[in-house]
């Protein structure tokens, strides 16, 4: 895949979420040298100081914010769109970055599955709380970054926690078809507004992510880590993974298309179920009911 040289970026300003690392962070850096007043986040102070550094260094751009927010918590989420509104009085381009897996089941302090809760309703709801300042910016781009593991995603309103076998790619491929649902819906939602929206996958990426699906225990870990370094050796680097979200975000040829899914720079067709319009609906209404927001 061709790297995507952004155009001039400035005057414009940009958040992505969970770019302390993997192609976040590479994007970030991006959209900086490219002139963007650039936001990003993290859930870790020190993590979002050393990317806010290295951002800088590599950009050559001093105009580089970061912001906390813990995925896991509405609330954090809520105070990332507050600072987020009270800072920037446009926002051209949101970038739903953040993203994780996880070996075990666990539940978020208001008792969703984490996976759920960071990968598809931190976005959900952050998106719906920025969605005003968004459309008054337009034109304006929502990126949502999905995965091709959606086509593997399956949804049961009936146990969206997982409280019955829980796997963690079952997890994780649910919530990025949720990513694609959410992408579809939203765009037509935003229909004549002057807003895209549109999803990807960045391929397989040698980033951090894998090693959040390590399992827990000491010597298990070690066997994940002895597996992993061979086939780190086919992934893209982040540089190159980051080159969707960067064309998808940045694109002229994409200025008016929307409701996509992309793979290297190009429109696919995502899974059936992620084309079921009645699901994307259900799901919206679900996530409003989840997030404490209005349906409409
Ligand atoms: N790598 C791949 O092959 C691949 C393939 C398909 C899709 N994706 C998607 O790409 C996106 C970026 O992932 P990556 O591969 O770049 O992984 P990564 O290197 O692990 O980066 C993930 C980012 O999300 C942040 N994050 C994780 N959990 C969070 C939480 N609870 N609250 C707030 N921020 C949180 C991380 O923060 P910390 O630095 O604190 O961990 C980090 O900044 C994800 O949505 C992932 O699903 C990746």
């Amino acid at each position: 895949m061709a790297t995507t040289k952004p155009p001039d970026l400035a005057g414009k300003t940009i958040l992505v979420t969970g770019a302390t690392n993997g192609i976040g962070l590479e994007a970030a850096v991006v959209f900086a040298r490219a002139g963007a007043t650039t936001l990003i986040t993290g859930r870790n102070r020190a993590r979002i100081d050393a990317a806010l550094t290295g951002i800088r260094q590599r950009s050559g751009s001093n105009c580089v914010e970061g912001l906390h927010a813990d995925f896991t918590s509405q609330a954090s989420v809520r105070k990332l769109a507050a600072e987020v509104l009270a800072r920037c009085p446009r926002l051209d381009v949101l970038v739903n970055n953040a993203g994780s897996v996880n070996p075990a089941r666990t539940l978020t302090g208001g008792g969703i599955e984490t996976t759920f809760a960071v990968n598809h309703l931190a976005p959900f709801l952050l998106t719906n709380l920025l969605l005003e300042r968004i459309a008054a910016s337009a034109p304006a781009r929502i990126v949502n970054v999905a995965s091709v593991a959606h086509t593997r995603g399956t949804l049961d309103f009936d146990d969206i926690n997982f409280d019955h076998d829980y796997r963690i790619m079952r997890a994780y491929s649910r919530s990025k078809l949720a990513n694609v649902l959410f992408t579809r819906e939203l765009a037509k939602r935003l229909a004549g507004t002057g807003v895209t929206v549109n999803c990807l996958h960045p391929g397989t990426v040698a980033t951090g992510i894998w090693g959040h699906g390590a399992p827990d225990s000491h010597w298990k870990r070690a066997l994940f880590a002895i597996v992993m370094a061979p086939a780190k050796a086919f992934m893209l680097t982040p540089e190159l993974g980051a080159q969707t979200i960067v064309y998808a975000a940045t694109s002229p040829e994409l200025a008016d298309r929307t409701g996509m899914y992309l793979e290297k720079n190009l429109p696919k067709q995502p899974a059936p179920l992620a084309l079921d319009d009645e699901l994307a609906r259900r799901l919206w209404d679900t996530s409003a009911a989840m997030t404490g927001l209005d349906s409409d």
